[in-house]
């Protein structure tokens, strides 16, 4: 069975419709990166799997289940971080993991959290009191993927999550992301929704690439890199068969732009 099925799925806030029939596919384990032009409704997608919007047309079965509220199953990472930021970057990590695991001790939950921040490559002797405006931005954004896996939820909704971080602090995560992902955590490796705009970043990390067209969207392209070996940083710009698919993918990208563009004219 699917781990996430998406069916048809249609979506407007209001009159605009935003998704015009999403269907996707998606097994245990794969590492799902979502491309598309700004506005085209990847963050909507998103919403809809974390449950934080209802669906109203089509359907999204994660386990065969429909979705009907917010899950710790599905734990989601935002684009600013979403930190709080009268709390310590710890105690942010720390409310989380004692939503989800009650039994644990106020000491239990900070060497949990502790862990975790060092598995991210952070300090908790130096983070862990600091108020989020006191550290850097590559900072919070480590502190927040460290929360997300430290919830150890099979589901992982990241919305472009290094998307404002340079470019040394992004590889760094990226590597780190992925290494995570594929140590796995009790319940075997995350299904991990990862939307970017970089299409590097999407080959990189993905196991299967989803483009969506401009809204009302739906996928127009795919590409599956199960069964097959995954770009690597070291190999991928001189990889011919991975500059052939980056070729394609962004010129997919490009002509939906301009038909879109063309049929507004
Ligand atoms: N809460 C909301 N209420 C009404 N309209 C919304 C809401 N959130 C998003 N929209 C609209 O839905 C459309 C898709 O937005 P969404 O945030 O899903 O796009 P996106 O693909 O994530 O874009 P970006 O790449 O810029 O983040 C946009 O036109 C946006 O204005
Ligand atoms: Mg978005």
């Amino acid at each position: 069975m699917a781990e996430v099925l998406i069916k048809d799925v249609s979506f407007a806030y209001d009159k605009e419709l935003i998704l015009g029939g999403i269907n996707l596919e998606v097994e245990a384990g794969d590492f799902v990166c979502l491309l598309g032009q700004s506005g085209c409704g990847k963050s909507t997608l998103l919403r809809l799997l974390a449950g934080l919007e209802k669906i109203k047309q089509g359907e999204i079965l994660v386990k065969g289940e429909p979705i009907s509220k917010p899950s710790y199953d599905r734990i989601m990472v935002f684009q600013d971080y979403g930190l709080f930021p009268w709390m310590s970057a710890g105690e942010n990590i720390t409310i989380a993991l004692k939503q989800k695991f009650k039994n644990l001790s106020k000491a239990e939950l900070k060497a949990r959290a502790s862990e975790w921040m060092r598995n991210v490559g952070l300090d908790p002797e130096i983070i862990y009191n600091k108020l989020p405006m006191e550290i850097s931005g590559g900072q919070r954004q480590r502190c927040a993927t460290a929360r997300a896996f430290a919830m150890d939820s099979p589901i992982m909704l990241m919305d472009e999550p290094f998307g404002a971080l340079d470019a040394v602090t992004k590889a760094l995560l990226q590597d780190t992301v992925l290494s995570l992902w594929e140590k796995g955590g009790e319940h075997g490796r995350k299904t991990v929704f990862f939307v970017t705009h970089e299409v590097d970043e999407a080959l990189l990390l993905a196991t299967d690439i989803f483009i969506f067209g401009q809204s009302p969207s739906k996928i127009i392209f795919k590409h599956s890199f199960k069964g097959q070996k995954k770009p690597r940083r070291e190999t991928m710009f001189t990889d011919p068969e991975v500059m052939a698919l980056r070729n394609k993918i962004i010129k997919i990208i490009n002509d939906e732009v301009n038909a879109k563009a063309a049929a507004r004219e």
